[in-house]
């Protein structure tokens, strides 16, 4: 199972990319806003952090537009893979795109039948919002678990990453339904490295430690 990040803060990436558990990265408008970056540098930047996918996403609302926006993108590294809203126009650039071997990652997913349509279009992966469904009183969870049905029913290529989640609890249900990845915002990475028992076992043995004699 593989773990992304779903940030685009370098250092939050740099960091977590030390601890050697991050096989990926996804962003989104939102979350390359917030670092009051040019687009292209921060992208780059991820690209030169993490050997493995990054999530890139295009703006327009029409496939042609999109698809030239991706070919743009992936031009950035070899790595890229180009998120597409999963609206009709978003599959006919999914397809383009995924006959011209740019890769893409079929975003905005709330239903399995929407991830249906992404896989049929030749999406590389497909993206639910667990935690945007659960707040609109859904449960993200189940939808995952379609998914995670439907790739295995009919074989697909298509991978599915857990998105939008909220709480290390996402990431244990994400692995025990089989999802092939969790993309985790780097605060929920640092809750799932932690554990109280773990800081009061450790502070014994150091306390211990001090009467072994030297
Ligand atoms: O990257 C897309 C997704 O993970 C966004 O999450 O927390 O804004 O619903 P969130």
């Amino acid at each position: 199972m593989k773990i992304f990040l779903d940030t685009a803060n370098v250092e939050h990436i740099r960091e977590a990319a030390g601890w050697g558990v991050v096989d990926g990265v996804t962003t989104n408008p939102t979350l390359i806003a917030k670092e009051g970056r040019k687009f292209e540098d921060v992208v780059q930047e991820i690209c030169s952090i993490v050997d493995g996918p990054i999530s890139a996403e295009v703006v327009s609302m029409e496939a042609e537009g999109m698809v030239k926006e991706a070919r743009e993108i992936a031009k950035i590294h070899e790595n890229i893979n180009i998120k597409i809203p999963i609206i009709a126009e978003g599959l006919k650039a999914t397809k383009i795109l995924s006959k011209e071997g740019i890769k893409t990652n079929v975003t905005l997913v709330f239903s399995s039948n929407q991830a249906l349509l992404a896989c049929k279009a030749g999406a590389a992966f497909v993206s639910p919002f667990v935690g945007r469904i659960d707040d609109q009183g859904g449960d993200g969870m189940i939808v995952a678990a379609e998914i995670v049905q439907m790739l295995e029913n009919y074989d697909f290529d298509t991978e599915l990453i857990v998105a939008s989640v909220r709480h290390p609890v996402h990431v244990v249900e994400s692995f025990m339904l089989g999802a092939d990845i969790a993309t985790v915002p780097y605060p929920v990475l640092q809750k799932m490295v932690k554990h109280t028992l773990t800081d009061v076992g450790l502070k014994k043995f150091l306390e211990d430690w001090e009467k072994v004699p030297k």
